[in-house]
């Protein structure tokens, strides 16, 4: 089995959120090419369509009309973030500092995802809000006469988090300061062109308020790097591979990976780069024989979603393999940490369990069985690229679960395995 051919992916899944979300905020009509199709993306749609905003999707262009800062509507109905965090904190900043009422929940994986770390910020910001233990969705939220600026410092590195807080920051009274103690996804300062100053201690602190103007943020969505890790991963598996992933996003917050498969070994072409709106090119990948790697510390919060496929990775190549210090895995649309062990294990693979992590001695063979999903859409997809490295069928409950992120994912393997 090998992985050939030349891949267009959908548009990128954290763009695309905050492409509907920001613009809705805006004055302007913004059309977006490449917006993925996938269930988290509609799952944000279908809150703003419910709160008046008018969006057209039509074969992956989305065409939005912002209807200004304060022009969202009160809901008739509770907004449903489905399995989507993004959709949930990141909308979470903008109803917090609303006229109105509003109540948003999700899914069953979704209301076990703790909220507390958005809840505390935007309580500090003057929001009246409240979740079941004051942890758990759905949140309510009342209504306020205005929200007042904080300075933050986020205790967890979380893009959601920290972009929750920015778009409160938007509606507040004063300055609204962010300082991450490690870098994360960028998307939201990008977009927003927002304020950054870098601390004497090296730390960024990102500044948001009501000035910030949220002009026409038009573009074709690059790929979905997340997505392209599975194919990425997947040609350095299997012997013969060649696989050509076009115009897929290159935003350095988010290709850790790229260095990290660098590190052990793999050769990665990245051409046609271009910066702007958001960084994007082409990636060329190919079999290759990996070593093993130690990963901790700043890289972690980079690679964060692509841990799962790495684990997959980890079985084919030579040596000790381990990661540390990615706790946050244990509270993502399923405990991905606990998924990636259990299901190896079941494999037949030696794999050691951590807090924070898991190590492998590799290389080591997969056998073929039953594995589940916990109906995570990266865990599905991690286990059908492992599905072709093992010794026999591995069969993956609910692998329509890939819908999440990526509805074609299946059809797109099988076409690359043809
Ligand atoms: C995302 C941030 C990350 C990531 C998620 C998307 C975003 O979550 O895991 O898939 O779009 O901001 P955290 O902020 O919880 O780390």
């Amino acid at each position: 089995m090998r992985l050939k051919g030349e891949i267009h992916l959908p548009g990128d899944k954290s763009i695309a959120h905050r492409a509907a979300l920001f613009s809705s905020l805006g004055t302007q009509s913004a059309v977006f090419e490449n917006y993925p199709a996938s269930a988290d993306c509609l799952a944000t749609i279908g809150c703003l369509r419910d709160m008046g905003v008018q969006v057209k999707l039509e074969e992956n262009r989305l065409q939005i009309n912002g209807v200004d800062l304060f022009g969202l509507r009160e809901p008739d109905r509770a907004l449903d973030a489905k399995n989507s965090g993004t959709t949930m904190r990141l909308l979470s900043g903008i109803l917090a500092a609303q006229k109105f009422a509003s109540r948003l929940f999700g899914d069953q994986h979704l209301n076990r995802r703790p909220m507390g770390r958005i809840i505390k910020p935007l309580r500090q910001m003057g929001a009246d809000l409240a979740a079941v233990d004051d942890q758990f969705p759905p949140l309510q939220f009342q209504p306020v006469d205005v929200l007042n600026g904080i300075d933050y410092e986020l205790p967890v590195a979380s893009a959601q988090v920290k972009s929750c807080i920015l778009l409160a920051g938007l509606h507040a009274e004063g300055k609204t300061s962010v300082i991450e103690p490690v870098p994360t996804r960028d998307h939201t300062e990008r977009m927003l062109h927002l304020r950054k100053e870098r601390l004497n201690d090296g730390r960024i602190r990102i500044v948001s308020d009501r000035t910030v103007e949220i002009g026409d943020l038009s573009m074709r969505i690059p790929g979905d790097f997340s997505s392209a890790a599975f194919f990425i991963i997947g040609a350095l598996l299997l012997p013969e591979s060649l696989c050509v992933i076009k115009n897929v996003s290159l935003n350095p917050t988010r290709t850790g990976l790229l260095d990290i498969l660098m590190r052990m070994g793999a050769q990665i072409e990245a051409h046609g780069i271009r910066e702007f709106p958001e960084p994007a090119g082409d990636i060329t990948v190919s079999y290759r024989k990996l070593q093993g790697i130690s990963l901790e510390g700043n890289i972690i919060a980079n690679i964060i979603d692509e841990i799962p496929i790495l684990a997959i990775l980890a079985t084919g190549a030579e040596g000790r393999f381990s990661v540390r210090g990615a706790a946050e895995l244990r509270v993502k649309e399923t405990d991905r940490i606990r998924a990636v062990c259990q299901n190896l294990k079941m494999l037949g693979v030696e794999i050691e369990e951590y807090e924070d992590g898991f190590s492998l001695e590799g290389p080591q063979r997969m056998k073929g069985g039953r594995v589940t999903s916990f109906g995570d859409h990266r865990i599905a997809m991690a286990f059908g690229i492992a599905a072709l490295a093992s010794e026999a069928e591995i069969q993956i409950d609910n692998p329509d679960c890939v819908n999440v992120s990526f509805p074609g994912f299946w059809q797109m393997l099988k076409q690359l395995t043809n």
